[in-house]
Formats: structure tokens, sequence, C-alpha cells
């Protein structure tokens, strides 16, 4: 088994999860789902890019956030993904705009560090327990002290209707936890770890919990 095989090993690649391994159609996926919506939000009311940050895009996809940072400032953008269509087809639209590798976040060189802001929308629940927590420590030691950690994964709550419930476990990530599952892999690592419960964030019914962590000064 090589290193991707093991990072995925809560990833389905079968049924509707090999379809969306196509990026064109993983694109208008997130467009009809309203997941598009979702990251321009998420990206105006928590992560709030600032002139010349440097921001790390952990399982950026096909590096779509960069639509939402406002064209009148500068940042430096790295983004980090283990599909190579994906990685290829957001070269070929924002190229110019950031530097993207294809890799798992964990094998960035050393160079990829100090950042501002690190984001993660929607790669935790692809990723086993284990390689959560390894995520979690790369992602400490590349942030600036007083930056930030922004995360929105789908999760589990009381109450979901059927629908939603029949979404999350048809997923292609296989790891969708309850908000105490997310939050006790990321408290033994930040000093400040606030967290929310995002009803309507997308078109379907679909649970987001939105992590902020601080690695504070
Ligand atoms: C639900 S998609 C979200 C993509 C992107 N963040 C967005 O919101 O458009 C999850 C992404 O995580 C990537 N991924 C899964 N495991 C990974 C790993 N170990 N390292 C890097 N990327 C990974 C997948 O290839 C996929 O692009």
């Amino acid at each position: 088994m090589n290193s991707s095989e093991t990072k995925l090993n809560a990833h389905s690649k079968k049924g509707a999860g090999k379809i969306l391994e196509s990026p064109s159609i993983f694109n208008f996926w997130q467009k009809i789902t309203g997941a598009e919506e979702w990251k321009s939000r998420f990206m105006r009311e928590y992560i709030k890019p600032f002139q010349d940050a440097r921001i790390l895009d952990v399982g950026c996809g096909t590096g779509s956030v960069l639509n939402y940072i406002d064209k009148t400032i500068n940042v430096d953008y790295v983004g980090c993904d283990i599909n190579q269509d994906y990685i290829r087809q957001a070269g070929k639209k924002f190229g110019s705009k950031g530097t993207f590798y294809c890799c798992d976040v964990n094998a960035l060189s050393e160079k990829e560090s100090d950042f501002d802001i690190v984001i993660a929308i929607g790669i935790f629940h692809h990723l086993d327990d284990k390689s959560a927590l390894t995520l979690v420590d790369s992602v400490k030691r590349k942030l600036k002290t007083g930056g930030a950690f922004f995360i929105a994964e789908p999760v589990r709550t009381e109450n979901q209707s059927r629908f939603e419930k029949y979404l999350m476990k048809n997923d292609r990530g296989k790891n969708i936890k309850a908000e105490t599952g997310y939050l006790s892999m990321l408290k033994d690592f930040f000093s400040s770890v606030e967290s929310k419960i995002v009803r309507d964030s997308h078109f379907i019914p679909w649970t987001v919990n939105v992590i902020t962590c601080k690695n504070s000064l």
C-alpha cells in the first residue's frame, strides 16, 4: 500500500465517490449542492483574508476558495491535495494566483511554513483518526505564532432528518464525526478552539461544524 492509499482509508472511491474524482463533475456537484455558496460565506464571515496573508489550503480540491478572496488584496496562497486531477485543474485555472502541490499535507516541504491562515474545508472526514491527528500536528507546526486554523466539516448532530443521515452515510468521506469527536482531536494542540454548528450552509440538508483554532502569541 502506498502513502496516499494509507491516508485515504476513510475515503470511498466506489460508486458516486468514483465519479466525483473527476474535477469537472466535482465542481458541478459543488455548485448544485450549495458548497460553492458556502465557501464564499466561510471566507467572508470567518476567514477574512487580509493583505499579504500567507494562506495554506489543505485538501484544496480544485482551488475554488481563490474565487472568494477579494481581488483588491494580494495573498500568498499555497494549496495541496492528493488528487492529481484536481491539482492539475487548479493550476490551469488559478496558476497565477497560487502555488499548488499534489501531495499529502505531511509531505509539504519545510520551506512551506509560517502561514498566517490554514484552511481545511471538508478534508478531515476523509481521514482515519490517526491520519487526522497527524494532519493537525503538521498544521500546528506550519502555522505562525498568532496564526489561525479554520476548519469546516460535515458533522453528525441530534435531530438530523433521515435524508441528511442518508447523504452523510453515502458521502465519499467515511469518518464524519460528532462535534465532540472533532474537538477532542484539536484541544491538545491549540490554546483556543471555538466551535459553531451551522445548519443552513448548503442548498441540501448538510450540517457543518466550523472550528477556529488559534496558535496564540
Ligand atoms: C470534500 S473535498 C473538499 C475540497 C476543497 N477543500 C473544497 O472545499 O473545494 C476533500 C478533499 O480532500 C482531499 N484529500 C483527502 N485526503 C487528503 C490528504 N491526505 N492530503 C491532501 N488532500 C486530501 C481530497 O482529494 C479532496 O479534494
